[in-house]
C-alpha cells in the first residue's frame, strides 16, 4: 500500500481528484468498454466531487466515457429519500443517469428481494468488465464500504447489518438517530479488492487510528481496511491529521 500524505484535507482531496482525472484521461475507451469508476458517499468525498465538477466545467475532464458504480446503499430507503445514497449522488456528482449505477434501497422489478439486487449488481460489474478505479473512504472502525469488522475478505455484494457504532456516526445525517437504517447493501471486500486500482481517502483526526491499523498492523479481520494490504495497487491518501498515528 502506497501512502500519499498532504498537509490539509483540501490538498489531499485535490490529489485524489487529479488521480481520478489522470486515470480517466489516459484510458482508451472502445465502443464496448468504458472507464468504470466506483464511488463512495459520506463526508470524505465531498471536496473531491467539487474539484471534479470544477475541472469538468473547465474542460479538463469529461465523463462521456465513464460509468460510475457506487459502493453501497441503505436497505429500505427509496431513491427519493433525502438520506439515500442515490440522492447524495444526484446532489454531488453530475453524470447522466444512464451512466451511473447504485444498489437499490428498495428492490426494483423484476427483483423482489435485496439479495436479488445484490446478485444482479455483481453481474453488472462483471458485464462492465470489472472496476478500473475504486475510490472510497474509511470508517472510524476500519470499515470499507459497509464491511464492518469481522467481515469476510472474500465477501461479495450482499446485505449487511450495520454496526451500532457506524449507525451512531451516520446519525448526523438524519433528523432522528432511530431513523438510521439497520441494514445496508454493500459491495464485499472481495468485490472491492477485485478492482484494478484502489484509492482510499482518509481525512481528519477521527480516522487516524483506522489508518494506522490498516497500514501498520498485520492483515486482520478486525480491520477490514487492512485487506487492502493484499492488493498490489492501492494508494492511501491522507491529510496530516489522519496520518498522525503512523510511525
Ligand atoms: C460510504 C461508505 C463508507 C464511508 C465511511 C466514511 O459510501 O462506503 O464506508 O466511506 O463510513 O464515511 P465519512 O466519509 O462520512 O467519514
Amino acid at each position: 500500500m502506497y501512502l500519499s500524505n498532504h498537509p490539509t484535507k483540501e490538498e489531499a482531496s485535490k490529489y485524489v481528484a487529479s488521480l481520478i482525472i489522470n486515470r480517466i484521461n489516459t484510458f482508451e475507451p472502445t465502443q464496448n468498454r468504458k472507464f468504470v469508476l466506483c464511488l463512495p458517499t459520506g463526508s470524505t468525498p465531498l471536496l473531491v466531487y467539487k474539484e471534479l465538477a470544477r475541472k469538468c466545467e473547465g474542460g479538463e475532464i469529461s465523463f462521456e466515457h465513464v460509468i460510475t458504480i457506487n459502493l453501497d446503499e441503505y436497505v429500505g430507503l427509496s431513491s427519493d429519500h433525502p438520506q439515500s445514497y442515490y440522492q447524495f449522488m444526484e446532489e454531488n456528482f453530475d453524470i447522466p443517469s444512464n451512466q451511473f449505477h447504485l444498489l437499490p434501497g428498495l428492490p426494483i422489478p423484476p427483483h423482489t428481494t435485496p439479495q436479488e439486487s445484490c446478485a444482479s449488481y455483481e453481474s453488472l460489474i462483471t458485464s462492465l468488465g470489472g472496476i478500473h478505479l475504486l475510490f472510497m473512504g474509511i470508517g472510524e472502525n476500519g470499515h470499507i464500504a459497509f464491511n464492518e469488522p469481522c467481515s469476510s475478505f472474500r465477501g461479495r455484494t450482499r446485505v449487511v447489518k450495520l454496526n451500532e457504532g457506524t449507525r451512531k456516526v451516520n446519525a448526523r445525517f438524519f433528523d432522528d438517530p432511530s431513523e438510521v437504517p439497520r441494514h445496508a447493501l454493500s459491495m464485499g471486500v472481495g468485490t472491492i479488492i477485485d478492482s484494478q486500482e484502489i484509492v482510499v481517502l482518509a481525512i481528519g483526526q477521527k480516522k487516524a487510528e483506522a489508518v494506522r491499523k490498516a497500514m501498520e498492523d498485520g492483515v486482520n479481520h478486525l480491520c477490514p481496511a487492512s485487506a487492502l494490504q493484499l492488493h498490489e495497487k492501492v494508494i492511501l491518501v491522507t491529510d496530516d491529521e489522519a496520518s498522525q498515528n503512523l510511525r
